[in-house]
């Protein structure tokens, strides 16, 4: 790995870049079938024609699998944010506009996002009452066949030098659904991420450019706050149980 580059070390994996391409490379206890369930949604969100890293190999590198894709030289929007925050306005609008672009986007072979959520409440550390309300709520939302990202923030999208080109990357957790719940999870992601001020600022302009209401967003935060609380880190889940108490946005 000499003349290869770190680009993100997390617990079950790392990232790296080697000559002109991606290597994430997952760790012996990461589930094989999460990890080709991720290449295949790479693969399936390529045919809408998105600005996508193309996904190059699945391949085993010393024992461990890998996803190998192509590099996108630039810099990741968070990046950008974090570094020209005068600019903050301007970006916003470039990340909403990119999500409405996503979420324009049909791919009728990605997994069910309505399915993904029931999963995801059963397995939740919550009382019995609270699944049942959850599953409930779901079940009385509009299911969507729209391209959600699942994991929509400024650090998955890539600006490439040079031309200024926005990528998204990092489909793990696509899938097909209402496009509320997917702005609902970024919402969510800024206030995990302490920045509960941009986090509303993010709502308001994503649902005044798609037209429509707050509230039809808030009314996933309970489900989607759930979902978030199966593998939340230690100290977000206080945080994400006081969105899947608030009941009654309606
Ligand atoms: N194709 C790519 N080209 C350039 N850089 C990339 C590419 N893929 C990933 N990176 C860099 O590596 C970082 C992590 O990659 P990615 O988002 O796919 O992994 P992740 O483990 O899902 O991270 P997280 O879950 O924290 O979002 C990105 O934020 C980006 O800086
Ligand atoms: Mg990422």
């Amino acid at each position: 790995m000499e003349s290869d580059k770190i680009l993100a070390v997390r617990n079950a994996k790392t990232i790296y870049r080697s000559k002109d391409t991606v290597v994430k490379l997952f760790n012996d206890d990461y589930s094989k079938a999460d990890i080709l369930n991720e290449a295949l949604n790479q693969a399936r969100v390529e045919e809408t024609g998105l600005n996508v890293p193309s996904l190059l190999e699945v391949a085993k590198i010393d024992g461990k699998w890998a996803l190998i894709s192509q590099y996108i030289p630039g810099k990741t929007l968070a990046r950008l944010m974090e570094e020209n925050p005068q600019r903050w306005d301007e970006y916003l609008d470039l990340f909403i506009s990119l999500q409405l672009q996503v979420l324009g986007k049909k791919a009728p072979l990605l997994n069910k996002l309505r399915d993904k959520m029931n999963r995801k409440i059963s397995e939740a550390d919550l009382d019995a009452t609270i699944k049942y309300d959850l599953h409930t709520r779901l079940e009385g939302m509009r299911r969507g066949t729209k391209v959600c990202h699942g994991d929509f923030n400024p650090s998955n999208i890539i600006i490439r030098e040079g031309d200024g080109v926005p990528f998204i990357i990092d489909w793990s957790h696509a899938t097909q659904g209402n496009g509320a719940a997917d702005a609902a999870r970024t919402y969510l992601l800024f206030c995990l991420d302490g920045q509960t001020d941009k986090a509303e600022e993010y709502l308001q302009r994503f649902c005044k450019a798609d037209e429509i209401s707050p509230k039809y967003v808030q009314q996933w935060l309970p489900i989607v706050a759930a979902s978030q609380s199966v593998k939340a880190r230690p100290g977000e889940r206080e945080l994400l149980m006081k969105w899947v108490n608030v009941v009654d946005y309606e």
